[in-house]
């Protein structure tokens, strides 16, 4: 059975204390009034506050990930963060692939290849976002699109490896604007990356990847999209750094 799955993605949002005071205050209210959400819940804070942020978890059922790695093992990459470096400190997930990485950090296709490939070496989870902008939806583009971006990345992977990823949807045009994708789009969307699955890997595995919708995600829309059939949870930026709303979003 898939599992239905919300992370909360913060970006370069939080500092220490917003970090620390945020999964604090989740946890106590999750485990305080015995919420039964049967999700996996995932909070990716910034860098610094990783391992800080593992601990507090620690025992608990709430995952911290990361929000990229060097495509690189080690070396001479000033202020670049390795997979090895999460590893010891226990951090186990990374985002990968994200829009905003490809537009400000010029991060093609290849580089994403090499991120997936040295995640995957040190045995981490990999969130891979995918996703078209509103020219490429405008001209009809986004299931080429997409399909495209999986072919020069995650497709490249044997069926083995897989298994450490969950897919991210995030329509560009989506992403921090408030036009939240309808569950028809959303929906469309991810029966079509099911069934590019199911042509490259096969029914188990089409039928077990998570596949989560990203963009202007909130706690009125969450219900309706996370109960789409081929909708396994969400990736959640803006209304994941607000306590109640994200917790309302965890119970849609
Ligand atoms: O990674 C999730 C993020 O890109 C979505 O952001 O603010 O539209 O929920 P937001």
């Amino acid at each position: 059975m898939r599992k239905k799955v919300v992370i909360a993605n913060w970006k370069m949002n939080y500092d220490f204390y917003e970090t620390t005071s945020f999964i604090r205050n989740f946890l106590k209210f999750i485990f305080e009034k015995k919420i039964n959400h049967n999700k996996e819940i995932i909070i990716a804070p910034s860098f610094p506050f990783l391992h800080i942020s593992n601990q507090i978890s620690q025992g608990t059922n709430l995952n911290i990930a990361a929000q990229n790695i060097h495509q690189k093992e080690k070396g001479s990459y000033t202020g670049e963060i390795s997979a090895s470096m999460l590893k010891s400190i226990g951090i186990q997930k990374v985002i990968l692939g994200h829009s905003e990485r490809r537009e400000f950090f010029f991060e093609k296709n290849n580089i994403l290849l090499e991120k997936i490939k040295i995640a995957l070496k040190y045995g981490l989870n990999i969130i891979f976002c995918i996703g078209e902008s509103s020219f490429e939806r405008s001209n009809d583009q986004q299931f080429e699109i997409v399909k495209d971006q999986l072919r020069k990345t995650v497709f490249c992977c044997t069926p083995d490896e897989i298994k450490y990823f969950y897919i991210a949807y995030e329509p560009i045009w989506a992403i921090g604007t408030g036009k939240t994708a309808t569950f028809e789009q959303a929906q469309t969307m991810h029966e079509f990356i099911r069934s590019l699955f199911l042509e490259r890997y096969g029914k188990n595995i089409s039928n077990e990847i998570s596949i989560l919708y990203g963009g202007s995600i909130n706690d009125f829309n969450a219900k309706d999209l996370f109960y789409q059939k081929d909708i396994d949870g969400g990736l959640v930026g803006h209304s994941s750094m607000e306590l109640k709303k994200f917790l309302r979003i965890v119970q849609s």
